[in-house]
């Protein structure tokens, strides 16, 4: 394997560890999409990793901004930056939102009751309050709900899934910063090229 291969081949085992590692530094990366007025950012959670069709999963609401966003304009693009490595990664892919499906069901069975429970807001996330408030049922609101209980979020959980197409790499060093590109298709990599950093 060549040098640009290797890291190549790195990143996603980071990628897939993140997704099942809490507290890892490529856990939370920022989800940008293109709304009408420009871009949108948000920190969200990798849930799941495909390494053999090179996808990244996360879920999120429905009815929230970032949905419309992605139906609208289907590209997304994730930032990654692990602050002990200095390493910073995007990735570019086609963005598709699913409501039902094997990956969908998945992702709700994998995650943890904490992580659902927000999908019971009764509110539209994102509309205006009349003041500060959880948008969660009065009965959830203080404590996690059981799988029963959350079952009625189940209508505002969906999936994202992000099939990767341009990943870009860059890792900082005192001996001499780093850049490189990939370019994927057909779940495989096509081209890998250095950059000047
Ligand atoms: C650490 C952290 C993790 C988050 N994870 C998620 C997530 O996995 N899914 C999600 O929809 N929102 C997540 N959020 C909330 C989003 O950042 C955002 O506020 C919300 O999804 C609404 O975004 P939108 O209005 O642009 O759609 C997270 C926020 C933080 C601070």
């Amino acid at each position: 394997m060549t040098e640009l291969q290797i890291i190549f081949q790195q990143c996603w085992d980071r990628l897939s560890q993140a997704s099942q590692t809490p507290g890892a530094a490529w856990r939370t990366p920022v989800l940008a999409t293109t709304g009408d007025r420009g871009p949108r950012q948000r920190t969200v959670v990798l849930r799941m990793v495909d390494l053999r069709a090179m996808q990244l999963w996360l879920h999120t609401d429905v009815r929230s901004a970032k949905v419309q966003q992605l139906i609208a304009h289907p590209i997304a693009s994730l930032l990654f930056y692990d602050s002990v490595t200095e390493t910073q990664l995007q990735v570019r892919g086609q963005a598709v939102i699913q409501t039902t499906g094997p990956q969908w069901q998945q992702l709700w069975n994998n995650s943890p009751e904490t992580s659902l429970r927000m999908y019971l807001a009764p509110q539209v996330p994102g509309s205006p309050a009349a003041a500060a408030t959880s948008n969660l049922p009065d009965s959830v609101a203080s404590r996690i709900p059981s799988r029963e209980e959350l079952a009625d979020g189940l209508r505002n959980f969906a999936a994202v899934r992000i099939q990767a197409e341009q990943i870009e790499w860059l890792q900082l060093s005192r001996g001499g910063h780093r850049r490189a590109a990939f370019d994927i298709a057909g779940e495989q990599l096509q081209h890998a090229a250095w950059l000047e950093p």
